[in-house]
């Protein structure tokens, strides 16, 4: 198993800052055995950054795409266009399902897209304040997870990573209580058994993402069945970010030793 840091820089940084910040990262993440670095920039700084990266440390991911492959749709980029450019694509984001209204059925199209187009698909899912409160977390969660993988072969769960994120922990400081993530990292571990077989649920690699910074990332990346972090803010400072890549390599090294026990 790997462990994935995936830093999102949402809507900051130009081309020319994305650069200048790529080249610090450059000199500071550390490249550590199984963990797997991405960044997701703005579309515009990915087919720099591209020719920029040293691949063995870090990959990209894009933070949203269209789930056609190509066509009449102004300002949309597809999967298929970001062949070669990026690893990864973000899909149903927090901020694209609640500021941009993207639906269920879009989400579905988009994972099936960027597996078409041999991407590896982030689908995010997580619950706002107003359900947890209610009492639906399990079913919202259960709910996506149906929604967003309908239609993915069994084949293909493999290539899946779905990342848990509170919606009321995103960019608001406030995390999820270690209990609240393992809980859920559970429920999206049967939900993907009940779709897809014991070995799929047992083995699809889930992240957590909301207010992950350098001082509460180590009892994330420890948390029972959490195989990484979806950073948002923290991802835009160079120290946090390298610091939380180092701390998911020690965190592998323990677990990899325990397990040899
Ligand atoms: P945050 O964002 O770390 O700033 O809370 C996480 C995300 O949106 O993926």
């Amino acid at each position: 198993m790997k462990k994935f840091i995936i830093g999102n820089w949402k809507m900051n940084l130009n081309v020319h800052e994305s650069s200048l910040f790529v080249a610090k990262l450059n000199q500071e993440v550390p490249i550590e055995k199984d963990i797997e670095v991405a960044i997701a920039p703005s579309l515009l700084a990915l087919q720099p950054l591209s020719l920029q990266i040293d691949h063995k440390q870090m990959k990209l991911c894009a933070q949203d795409c269209y789930w056609r492959d190509s066509g009449a749709f102004t300002g949309e980029i597809s999967a298929t266009q970001l062949r070669g450019l990026a690893q990864y694509v973000l899909v149903g984001h927090s901020e694209r399902r609640h500021v941009f209204d993207e639906r269920d059925r879009d989400i579905r199209f988009k994972v099936q897209a960027v597996l078409r187009n041999g991407l590896t698909p982030v689908l995010c899912i997580g619950e706002t304040q107003m359900e947890r409160k209610d009492g639906d977390t399990e079913h919202v969660i259960n709910d996506q997870i149906a929604s967003g993988l309908l239609n993915v072969g069994s084949d293909q769960i493999g290539d899946v990573i779905i990342a848990y994120e509170p919606v009321w922990a995103i960019g608001t400081g406030d995390t999820a209580q270690i209990s609240d993530i393992e809980q859920a990292v559970k429920i999206i571990r049967a939900q993907v058994a009940h779709m897809f077989g014991k070995e799929a649920g047992k083995n699809i690699a889930i992240l957590y993402g909301g207010s992950v910074k350098l001082t509460n990332a180590r009892p994330i990346l420890c948390a029972e069945g959490v195989d990484g972090l979806l950073i948002g803010g923290a991802s835009l400072i160079a120290p946090e970010f390298s610091g939380m890549v180092k701390i998911a390599g020690e965190v592998m090294k323990e677990q990899t030793e325990k397990e040899a026990k």
